[in-house]
């Protein structure tokens, strides 16, 4: 299946700011219970099966996961700061755990797991994110790379609008990218 017309764009982005660690981070902001944005930054991990849909990973006890499980709708906003471009892919999020199905959303999920680093891996051994700190709890040695703890989770996003603006020029580049449903995506260039 053909890519998404924003994906060109954005692997562009990903390849000329790949020297720069924090080209991987990007703001997620989902809606919590009492109606607020809640923002927080999380790494790309790649688009799963090198589609259009970026994937995250988190801790099913930490906030977010209470609040995508009550409304999905989210929007990424990711800045890559050498080449000045922003992304802002809005869309729903589904959380991928052990007991997900297709299979291949868990296999991915375990592949994620694996390809985390060992202080990465670590932290899933913490005690409940978000909990008041206790003294205690914190585990020393880092978990089985091959099977992850029930709370480790995958997140996909299912973008169905993309707001793409490129500062550099004059004027100033901005597109809108949008799709209903399973349609073909079109694409709209705005004033910026
Ligand atoms: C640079 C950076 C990268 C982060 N990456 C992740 C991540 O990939 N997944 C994640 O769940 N939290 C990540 N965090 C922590 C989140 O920003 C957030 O503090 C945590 O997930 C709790 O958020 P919540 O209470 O809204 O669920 C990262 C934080 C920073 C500063």
């Amino acid at each position: 299946m053909a890519l998404a017309p924003w994906r060109a764009p954005l692997a562009r982005a990903l390849h000329r700011n790949r020297s720069r660690p924090d080209s991987r981070y990007l703001q997620l902001a989902t809606m919590d219970r009492d109606g607020y944005p809640a923002n927080r930054t999380v790494v790309f991990r790649g688009f799963f099966e090198s589609g259009d849909r970026p994937m995250l990973v988190s801790d099913t006890r930490s906030a977010k996961i209470e609040q995508i499980q009550a409304n999905p709708a989210a929007e990424v906003c990711w800045y890559f700061a050498k080449t000045r471009e922003q992304f802002r892919l809005r869309g729903e999020l589904t959380v991928v755990t052990a007991e997900t199905e297709p299979a291949e959303l868990r296999l991915t999920r375990e592949q994620l797991w694996h390809n985390l680093s060992d202080a990465a891996r670590q932290q899933f051994t913490w005690p409940s994110p978000g909990q008041p700190r206790q003294e205690q709890g914190f585990a020393i040695a880092p978990p089985n790379s091959t099977q992850p703890p029930p709370h480790f989770c995958l997140i996909l996003l299912e973008p169905n609008r993309v707001d793409y603006l490129a500062l550099r020029g004059e004027p100033q580049d901005r597109i809108i990218y949008t799709r209903q449903g399973q349609d073909p995506w079109q694409a709209q260039g705005v004033n910026p």
